[in-house]
């Protein structure tokens, strides 16, 4: 593999930006009054304006020969074909199974997994009528009135994002709660005002030995079983989420009770698969399944679309252009939806735990930048916050604004209070305000340079009609696909983690030493530490 940065279609970039850099987004839209539609794209109901990014349209050409130069045609192709393309973990990459249709087929050594995804999509609908309804019992005989996910990572972000996003569908006599952290008050806080005879635990963990998720099933295991009084009730109070069979039934759940995936099924990638119980049981069997519509008509644009007319391709192209040709470190999402709250906090794990590497395909060193800081709020929220240092800061911060034309809780004039301030806040980055404008403001001149707006802050706006299960689907999809296309150019292996690996063997190595009295052989820092810690626990 050439490196990136010797292909020719990147050395055009390079010389390209440096003709860009110098202009205006004003000087832009002023000299071209068809800007905005020749920089607009619909596709999926999904209407991506990316205008008022710092952009020719040499420059859209110049990426997509740099896509073709990467060969992610044939990138995509293995992916859906399933290929290993995960290589440190030799493992195909297949969530796009997840949601392929019924009778469609993708073969993995000789299997056709989407028959198997299909047999557990049944029986999760199965089991998550019967909890809605009722028909599910816990020990004593009561309904089960609360759902407790206990999970980390992709096995907590997917399944309490999607239900906050789709929680408008959800049935609201179900409260559903996220347990990840092991911090003990994490699960305090989730159980404090439950009855566990009318708690439903699902342990959602692809490889059921993740500390966190195993202390905190083991918890609520005790706090279950100290109320109920019986081991037998473990049945009727857990079930478990997993690849992993044989860790299910050592914890002592039923595998009767299990959900099963598959290790073709990445953790951050995995909130529609059986991850997605949660889900289910929250918005029911009809929204889940068209919330995997939504997935696959997006797989579908992703797969098909050229280039230049794909939403995932060129999302994820603008933002190469920033991170490797503007020294961009960060991108913010800003969703002006108040159900997409933690829809950021779920883009930072898919994002950069699949691109956040230095080491190549190869297993060189990446002479170029890899993943940027993604972070962001909800609007209005973010704009009494942070969006201060991405309108006047020394760091060129791009954004993804994504917004709906419909809100779910229309309320008076809120609704078109929340969309101007969305569409503002794209106009007031792109457009700035300039000295002359803030002098004829009659400003005292002392007051001018603080008071301008250098604009040319480069932003997409991503709108679609109302946020429906099918519409998550198709975002999370695009945000999925837009980050294999990154990982792609930037030819690292989006699909591993091993830079999570070095912590948690230490915290192994340093738990007993909190409380024992061994001789501490770490740095001068951390044996301090622990000192420190253990004389303050002894002392009281
Ligand atoms: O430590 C990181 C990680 O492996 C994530 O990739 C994963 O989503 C999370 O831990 C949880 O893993 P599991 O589902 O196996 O408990």
């Amino acid at each position: 593999m050439d490196p990136l940065t010797s292909l020719p279609a990147w050395q055009a970039l390079e010389r390209h930006s440096a003709q860009v850099k110098p202009l205006h987004l004003r000087d832009l839209f002023a000299t071209d009054p068809g800007r905005a539609q020749r920089f607009s794209l619909e596709a999926e109901g999904i209407l991506l304006d990316y205008s008022k990014n710092r952009i020719t349209s040499e420059t859209v050409g110049l990426l997509t020969e740099l896509a073709q130069a990467s060969n992610l045609p044939g990138a995509i192709e293995a992916m859906f074909r399933g290929d290993r393309i995960n290589i440190t973990e030799k493992r195909p990459v297949l969530h796009t199974a997840l949601r392929a249709p019924k009778g469609s087929s993708v073969m993995v050594d000789g299997v056709n997994v989407v028959d198997g995804v299909h047999e557990v999509l049944d029986q999760m609908s199965a089991f998550a009528n019967r909890v809605r309804s009722g028909e599910w019992r816990g020990f004593t005989g009561k309904r089960i009135r609360n759902v407790v996910n206990i999970g980390i990572g992709g096995s907590d972000l997917g399944p309490v994002m999607a239900y906050e996003a789709l929680r408008h569908y959800s049935q609201r006599d179900l409260i559903l709660r996220f347990v990840s952290n092991v911090d003990g008050t994490d699960f305090a806080e989730a159980i404090q005002d439950l009855n566990p005879e009318e708690t439903l635990f699902i342990v959602a963990s692809k490889t059921f030995g993740t500390l966190e998720t195993m202390t905190n099933a083991r918890s609520a295991r005790a706090w279950a079983l100290a109320l109920l009084g019986d081991e037998k009730a473990v049945a009727s109070h857990f079930v478990a989420v997993s690849t992993h069979a044989g860790r299910v039934a050592e914890f002592g759940i039923d595998t009767a009770n299990m959900f099963g995936f598959w290790d073709w099924v990445g953790g951050r990638y995995s909130m529609d698969s059986a991850i997605g119980l949660s889900t289910m049981i929250a918005v029911g069997p009809d929204n889940f399944r068209a919330m995997l519509a939504g997935f696959h008509a997006m797989d579908e644009h992703f797969r098909t679309a050229p280039f230049h007319q794909n939403l995932p391709v060129l999302m994820a192209l603008l933002t190469i252009w920033y991170n490797n040709f503007f020294e961009a470190q960060a991108l913010a999402v800003l969703p002006y939806d108040q159900y997409l709250k933690r829809f950021p906090a779920y883009l930072q794990q898919l994002t950069m735990e699949s691109n956040g590497k230095y080491v190549t395909l190869s297993g060189e060193r990446a002479n170029w930048e890899t993943s940027p800081v993604y972070w962001g709020e909800p609007g209005t929220n973010g704009q009494h916050s942070f969006y201060q240092m991405i309108h006047q800061g020394t760091k060129l911060i791009p954004c993804d604004f994504i917004g709906f034309v419909n809100s779910l809780n229309p309320h008076g004039p809120h609704h078109d209070i929340l969309i101007a301030n969305l569409f503002a806040q794209a106009e007031a980055l792109a457009f700035g305000k300039t000295a002359a404008e803030v002098r004829a403001e009659g400003n005292e001149e002392w007051l001018v340079p603080h008071r301008v707006f250098e604009g040319n802050r480069p932003s997409n706006m991503l709108l679609a009609d109302r946020l429906t299960p099918e519409m998550l689907g198709k975002l999370v999809a695009l945000y999925e696909h837009n980050v294999f296309v990154q990982g792609v150019i930037w030819q690292v292996d989006s699909f591993d983690q091993w830079g999570v690996e070095l912590g948690k063997v230490l915290a192994v190595r340093i738990q007993p030493e909190l409380t024992g009295d061994s001789q501490l052989q770490h740095d001068s820092s951390t044996n301090a530490l622990i000192e420190r810690y253990r004389q303050a626990r002894s002392a009281g």
